[in-house]
């Protein structure tokens, strides 16, 4: 069995089951993000949020964060200002100790409506995935195990120009489902662009292989396709900020990195 196992499903066993390393694994032991940098993403999360509120009419907004992990984010939101009341945190995780909603479920198909922002940080990359080589999927060792699904080629096909690769039409899904549930606002999802499966291990990479936490680059054009909206590379959206100490001046130059966290895509769709 296990030499069948594809990456889709070895993704969704590391992030869906319930013994799954999301489901089991401390967050802050893994991994820090773009967010765990100051409180730059934060800022830039309620700006956007306002922007939105105001375009749309709505008088109060709400938050959803899906694939929420620790909940820094949320509480660094609330440290700004925002109402705890109106801040979702939606993961496979159980609750933190954040006076915020909590959705302990597997996304995107238990996020609820909202009004407002839908924030999806590092979510993406944690969709399953299939890899396909030459037409043919390959197991999580890279052994062929079969002809790849026509709607796969053919992805592969547009986004690839090619018949191997990572196929993103899980996440073209997932993200179309998380843009369906703002009835009105905007949807942003953040990640990094196209790699193969990786794993890491209390933040450093390992083998992708069962018990790690193992995710793949996003193509984001693709989940773009599915729903409209633009891709921003992070650098850009940063590019308006003034640090206001010499830490701060740091902490940019790290979310700002061109060759890292700078490179990452922000996509945004406004909703409706
Ligand atoms: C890389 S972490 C990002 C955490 C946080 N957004 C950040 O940027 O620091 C991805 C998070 O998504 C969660 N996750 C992955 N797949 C999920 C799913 N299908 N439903 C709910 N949560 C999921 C994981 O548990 C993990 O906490």
């Amino acid at each position: 069995m296990d030499a069948e196992l594809t990456w889709a499903n070895l993704m969704a066993r590391t992030h869906e089951a319930p013994d799954g390393f999301s489901s089991t694994q401390p967050a802050q032991a893994h991994f820090t993000t773009s967010v765990d940098v100051g409180n730059h993403i934060a800022k830039l999360v309620l700006a956007r949020c306002e922007a939105a509120a105001s375009r749309h009419g709505i008088e109060q907004p709400w938050i959803v964060d899906v694939g929420v992990g620790s909940g820094r984010l949320l509480a660094q939101l609330i440290a700004l200002g925002f109402p705890a009341d109106r801040l979702i945190g939606v993961d496979v995780r159980p609750a933190p100790d954040l006076p915020v909603h909590w959705i302990q479920g597997v996304a995107p198909a238990c996020v609820p409506p909202v009004q407002g922002l839908l924030f999806a940080h590092e979510f993406l990359d944690d969709v399953p995935v299939d890899v396909v080589a030459e037409g043919q999927v390959v197991d999580h060792r890279g052994t062929p195990i079969g002809p790849a699904h026509p709607d796969d080629l053919a992805w592969l096909q547009q986004w690839a120009g090619s018949d191997s690769g990572v196929v993103g039409r899980r996440r073209d899904e997932a993200w179309r489902t998380l843009v369906s549930r703002v009835a009105e606002g905007e949807a942003i999802a953040v990640d990094y662009t196209t790699t193969e499966p990786v794993g890491h291990w209390r933040g450093r990479r390992a083998v992708a292989a069962p018990g790690a936490d193992i995710s793949a680059g996003v193509d984001l054009r693709s989940c773009r396709a599915a729903t409209g909206g633009r891709i921003v590379p992070q650098h850009r959206m940063l590019a308006g900020v003034t640090a206001q100490h010499l830490g701060e001046t740091a902490e940019l130059a790290v979310l700002r990195d061109r060759s890292g966290l700078g490179a990452f895509g922000w996509l945004i769709t406004d909703r409706p």
